[in-house]
């Protein structure tokens, strides 16, 4: 049976830009009260006026439990957690040409994602879910990416390893494909056409929107047979 999120508390850390901005407004639109949170102003402020008062912004960095845990306090009750932080650096060169530091900062999302669920664990009800990100080069292998695919990787374990501990609290994973959201913005003005060359190969020839992704989120809160998996929103990604 899939439950209904009328009325449902729905915490999302990363909630203030693309892909956990999108699952903010899709729940909150579907009746639930939620909590969206990021780390700088810039994107509070952008989704307090797309919020226009229909859901709380807060902020909070996966690396500070105090700011979490105020966060989880207020909510009081969480029947969903879910956290769609970046939440590290990840460096795009081959593993040989990084350094150790380089290859460490990347699995700062993983240790962000263990903080968002060790202090939210507590708070949450007995039928809630987490819900966490990774990304198709978590099983998509491309050179350069060895920091993505050895980090995407750890969050789909940690979640199945997460699933069976926690049950019946349920534990899901939704990974992207190339979804054009800020973490791009760094290309510019040539972001567009940069979308479209990374995407030309894929069985789906564009980049995807933060929307189809959060669809995929919302799919997993709502389905009360759903634990431990992995869903791709990915255009074909992986099997292209
Ligand atoms: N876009 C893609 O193509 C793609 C592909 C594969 C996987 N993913 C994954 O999808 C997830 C969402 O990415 P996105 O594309 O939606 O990125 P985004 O548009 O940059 O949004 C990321 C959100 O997370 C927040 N955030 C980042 N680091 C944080 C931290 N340490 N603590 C709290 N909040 C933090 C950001 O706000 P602040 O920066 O202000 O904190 C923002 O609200 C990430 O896990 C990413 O790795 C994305």
């Amino acid at each position: 049976m899939s439950n209904n999120l009328a009325g449902k508390n729905v915490v999302i850390i990363g909630g203030t830009a693309g892909i956990g901005l999108a699952a903010a407004i899709a729940a909150s639109d579907l009746g639930a009260n939620v909590w969206a949170a990021g780390r700088s102003e810039g994107h509070i402020e952008s989704a307090k006026a797309i919020s226009n008062g229909k859901f709380e912004v807060r902020q909070a960095d996966t690396h500070d439990a105090e700011a979490l845990e105020a966060i989880f306090k207020e909510v009081g009750t969480i029947d969903h957690l879910v956290s769609a932080a970046v939440g590290g650096e990840r460096t795009l060169k081959p593993f040989l040409e990084q350094t150790e530091d380089q290859f460490k900062a990347a699995y700062d999302k993983l240790w962000g994602y263990g903080k968002v669920v060790r202090t939210g664990a507590p708070y949450l009800a007995e039928d809630g879910s987490i819900t966490l990100v990774s990304g198709s080069p978590a099983r998509k292998i491309n050179p350069s990416q060895s920091a993505l695919s050895c980090v995407g990787a750890s969050v789909e374990n940690m979640v199945r390893c997460l699933a069976v501990e926690m049950a019946p609290i349920r534990v899901n994973v939704v990974s992207p494909g190339t979804v054009d959201t800020a973490m791009f913005d760094w290309m510019g003005d040539e972001k567009g056409g940069k979308l479209s060359a990374m995407t030309a190969g894929h069985l789906i020839k564009r980049a995807g929107s933060s929307e189809e992704v959060a669809a995929g989120m919302i799919f997993v809160m709502q389905n009360n047979f759903v634990t431990g998996t992995t869903v791709d929103v990915d255009g074909g990604r992986i099997l292209s």
